[in-house]
């Protein structure tokens, strides 16, 4: 894992930036794999200047990492509306080219089933992640099978704590999600993975320098071939 450490968050974002950057213009049909949360606002605000200041992402294609279970678009909590509220509404991708699981699918295994197939057919050219306080990666919680490919997962208590701040309140946190599985994570040509803020130096550190353990997803990424970690001075703080 190649590892890169910045002062702050901005320098953070401007890092993944460059590499997100350099992908699309190498590529300008590339498959961009790209994720939620506070984490990765920062570059999602340089691709939409990089977008005004002369990128097409018209041709781009994008699956995303998970959604809430029982969400969709009609709500603002949900992953699709970030997607759209933060990056999609203000580049010139095509939305029928962008890719999410469907929070309200009747038939969940069917849901899985097709999300599956659609990440063999377009595999990531780079997969963005964040990093969830507890080591997750996409949803995938401590305990998930390195071998899962997309399926539905029961939050633990510590994600829908983290998350509720994003809601009103607590209670409204979903309880399940759809999410990539590792399988389908570490299938990406190339993966970006983003942590900011002292509250993610101890999954850092277990990422980075502790075994590679079902029980921190994220340590999983030790195996990828191309696998980078932008992150800030807090983040990195406990990392050898
Ligand atoms: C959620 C998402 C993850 C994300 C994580 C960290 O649980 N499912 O994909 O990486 O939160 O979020 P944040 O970037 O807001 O710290």
């Amino acid at each position: 894992m190649k590892v890169i450490i910045t002062k702050d968050y901005e320098e953070m974002s401007q890092k993944a930036f460059e590499v997100m950057h350099a992908i699309v213009a190498a590529k300008p049909d590339a498959v961009l794999g790209l994720a939620t949360g506070t984490t990765p606002i920062g570059l999602y605000k340089r691709m939409i200047e990089d977008c005004k200041n002369g990128t097409s992402y018209k041709a781009v294609k994008t699956v995303n990492l998970d959604e809430y279970k029982g969400l969709d678009y009609s709500s603002d909590q949900s992953y699709v509306y970030f997607m759209r509220d933060n990056l999609f509404d203000h580049i010139d991708i095509d939305l029928k080219n962008t890719n999410i699981e469907n929070g309200k699918a009747e038939d969940a295994a069917k849901e899985c089933e097709r999300y599956d197939a659609l990440l063999e057919e377009l595999q990531q050219d780079v997969q963005l992640l964040g990093l969830g306080s507890n080591g997750h990666i996409a949803f995938n919680e401590p305990g998930t099978p390195f071998g899962c490919g997309t399926h539905v997962v029961d939050l633990t208590e510590s994600t829908i704590k983290d998350n509720s701040r994003l809601f009103k309140d607590i209670s409204e946190v979903p309880r399940q999600a759809f999410t990539q599985g590792p399988k389908n994570i570490m299938r990406a040509k190339k993966i970006l993975i983003l942590a900011s803020g002292q509250n993610k130096a101890k999954a850092v550190y277990g990422m980075v320098n502790g075994p590679v353990t079902e029980e921190l997803p994220a340590s999983i990424l030790q195996l990828h071939p191309d696998c980078t970690l932008i992150v800030d001075e807090a983040a990195a703080s406990l990392i050898k």
